[in-house]
């Protein structure tokens, strides 16, 4: 695809070549997120990072990517504080936002509403997360860390053995690795929930048209074993119809150490898309796994800063000149990622 000027609204727009493209980008803006050097690439560039549901990561990680580019962010983080309330249409929003900045990043609570108001936006507009929908930028930081845990394996993305486990129906983290998974060959998808919160049926026939091998499980100790991913969800809470049914959920799956002693093979790579749900009652993926080293949430995290770096630079088509606008860091950075 084309990146110059593109929204980035759905994993469906992109190819395996794309994706590589992406990777390699991303791959370049490492020095720049260890803070060895800066760029000043995107001086005078505005972002609007405008989030109208819940994030600490999406949202820091989108201004920082921009801001370790030399660009401005502004921001709304409340639909109790923007005009929405009083009625405004994402399209007028997109019409006035779009005046303001060169490149907006949008969460939302509808599915599709991405979408809609990247229709009325003058300016590459990238979907930060809309309802249950979808959520490409943390798909493609998700299958960035797969790659590199499966590197450091000898292995590659292809013949991956995936589990998924937790919520599939609302979890939109979940929607977009599966879709960009598919792009690679033979994946071995797990897909590990109780049965009314399974993967949507149109993903599941899309996997298993594209030749990929699925199985649902409804126990999380069969459904974890034999894989090289295991891939762990929050419940959904907010997105259930009401709180009675989304308490019959809350801590259905727990992955803890010794679960996974005992039914995991011993390098399984541990991830999650984060937050985890650490309240007692629920605790999907257990603190006594801190110290195992192939838990890698936190890499992850470190990770999606290289990937939406990549993805202003493409979008905003400045990856060929990152490098010319270089300067060495003055001050104490922690070596914080050695
Ligand atoms: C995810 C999301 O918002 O969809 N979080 C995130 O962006 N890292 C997953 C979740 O909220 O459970």
């Amino acid at each position: 695809m084309d990146f110059v000027g593109s929204h980035i609204l759905s994993v469906d727009q992109f190819a395996r070549a794309d994706i590589e493209h992406i990777f390699r980008v991303a791959d370049d803006m490492q020095p720049y997120a260890d803070r060895d050097r800066v760029t000043r690439v995107l001086q005078g560039a505005i972002l609007s990072n405008m989030f109208f549901e819940p994030s600490t990561r999406t949202r820091i990680s989108f201004g920082s990517a921009f801001n370790m580019l030399g660009g401005e962010v502004r921001e709304t983080t409340e639909v109790a504080a923007s005009s929405l309330t009083k009625g405004e249409s994402l399209y007028d929003t997109a019409r006035v936002l779009s005046g303001y900045s060169d490149v907006i990043v949008m969460r939302h609570p509808e599915a599709g509403s991405v979408a809609e108001f990247a229709k009325a936006s003058r300016v590459p507009v990238i979907n930060a997360g809309d309802g249950p929908n979808e959520h490409p930028s943390q798909a493609l930081l998700d299958l960035y860390t797969i790659r590199k845990e499966m590197e450091s394996r000898g292995r590659a993305i292809d013949d991956l053995r995936i589990a998924l486990v937790g919520d599939l129906r609302y979890g939109r983290a979940v929607h977009s690795l599966c879709k960009l998974l598919a792009l690679f060959e033979h994946v071995h998808y797990k897909l590990v929930s109780p049965p009314e919160l399974s993967l949507p049926a149109d993903i599941v026939d899309s996997l298993k048209a594209a030749g990929h091998d699925v199985r649902e499980h409804h126990e999380l100790e069969t459904g974890i074993d034999h894989v090289d991913i295991l891939y762990v969800t929050r419940t959904q809470e907010e997105r259930f119809p009401d709180q009675d049914e989304a308490d019959r959920y809350r801590g259905l799956f727990r992955v803890n150490q010794a679960i996974y002693t005992k039914n995991c093979e011993p390098n399984t790579v541990i991830m999650h898309p984060l937050p985890r749900d650490s309240r007692a009652q629920a605790q999907e993926l257990d603190d006594d796994l801190i110290e195992n080293p192939n838990l890698a949430i936190f890499r992850q995290t470190d990770n999606g800063v290289l990937i939406r770096m990549a993805l202003f630079a493409l979008v905003l088509d400045v990856a060929d000149q990152v490098h010319n606008h270089a300067q060495p860091v003055t001050w104490y950075t922690a070596k914080r990622f050695r």
